[in-house]
């Protein structure tokens, strides 16, 4: 009997070693191994046996067994994870999906702005979100108790300065990189300066406490309105289409002398009247104007040798226009249902 053990092991681990398709393993399995198996057999011979010989036979029977089972599974596992079920790839179905971050409408709106300026030969420039009080208003012709003060009110440090004044504030425009610009450069400067601005606002689908701005200057001799208005267009055709047509409208900005509105063609409705441009056919999306002699000066340059254009869009409502975006405050929520549209 031990030897017929003997070999029913040699047989089975012989045979288990030439499998090379796990289908072969079953037949291998109800061969041996199973209630009906050559093992489970031969151990039901063992009751007719002494019961010395019971117990030394039967023992090695157990620790065969046991051994041929252990052989199967790891044969069993390493043929079904080399060709068996758990490894087809069926390149029928859909990949797994890398989730990918976005760019915010408002980064996409300033990309496409700063590859037009950088094409018309701008450099990029950055500045202070924390501002002080000269370079956002005073060197901007808004002396301290200006009225045009109170169209921008905003948030202020409560820190005073060797003067005894309140000086830093949350900068409420991107113009006053302008004067930081001329006195870093000097003249001649084509620059384009996007960045956040806060105001204090009470907010509401059109109004945000903060909010993006792109500011422009060009000056170099003989900058004059006809300039200005060429320029203004190219940048409207650039932006909305060679179609697009420019119109200006007389507005007082302190920094600018004329100042105006620059308006668009509305892209929506080509100018024919839509419910954006309120009927109109024109939408407003530029303020701008010829650089204020004072400016110049604040900035060290000489208006009486230089001068220069300057304007300021607001990128937000840009970004509204051209994603139909129809609140504001969607830009700072954080909310991932919006931001993944883009
Ligand atoms: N800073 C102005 C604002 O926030 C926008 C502006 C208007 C900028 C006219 C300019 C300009 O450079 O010339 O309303």
């Amino acid at each position: 009997m031990k030897n017929k053990l003997q070999r029913i092991r040699e047989d089975f681990l012989k045979q288990l070693a030439e499998i090379k398709d796990p289908n072969f393993l079953h037949e291998l399995e109800i061969k041996y191994l199973s209630r009906k198996g050559e093992l489970s057999e031969l151990m039901g011979g063992l009751k007719d046996l002494s019961v010395d010989l019971k117990k030394e036979v039967g023992e090695l029977a157990n620790s065969v067994k046991k051994e041929l089972q252990e052989k199967f599974n790891e044969a069993s596992k390493a043929l079904n994870n080399f060709s068996g079920k758990n490894n087809v790839v069926d390149v029928t179905l859909p990949g797994t999906k890398l989730e990918r971050g976005h760019l915010n409408p408002i980064t996409l709106v300033q990309n496409e702005l700063e590859d037009i300026f950088t094409s018309l030969g701008f450099m990029i420039l950055d500045g202070p979100e924390l501002e002080s009080d000269y370079y956002n208003f005073t060197a901007l012709n808004v002396a301290p108790n200006h009225p045009a003060r109170d169209m921008q009110d905003t948030f202020y440090v409560d820190l005073k300065n060797k003067d005894g004044q309140y000086d830093l504030l949350m900068r409420t425009q991107t113009s006053p990189v302008q004067v930081r610009a001329m006195q870093k450069y000097g003249a001649p400067l084509k620059a384009l300066i996007p960045g956040r601005c806060f105001r204090n606002e009470a907010t509401d689908a059109r109004h945000e406490h903060t909010f993006y701005q792109v500011e422009g200057m060009l000056i170099g001799k003989n900058i004059n309105f006809a300039n200005l208005k060429s320029f203004l267009e190219i940048v409207g055709q650039k932006l909305f289409g060679p179609s697009t047509k420019l119109r200006m409208r007389p507005k007082f900005f302190p920094f600018v002398e004329p100042g105006n509105n620059g308006e668009y063609t509305c892209f929506l409705c080509q100018g024919k009247g839509c419910r954006v441009c309120k009927n109109t056919g024109w939408l407003e999306i530029v303020g701008a104007g010829l650089i204020h002699p004072d400016v110049l000066r604040a900035g060290g340059i000489d208006p009486e040798i230089y001068s220069g254009l300057a304007f300021g869009f607001g990128l937000n409502r840009l970004a509204m226009l051209k994603y139909n975006i129809n609140d504001v405050r969607l830009f700072n929520s954080g909310d991932l249902k919006f931001l993944e549209q883009f």
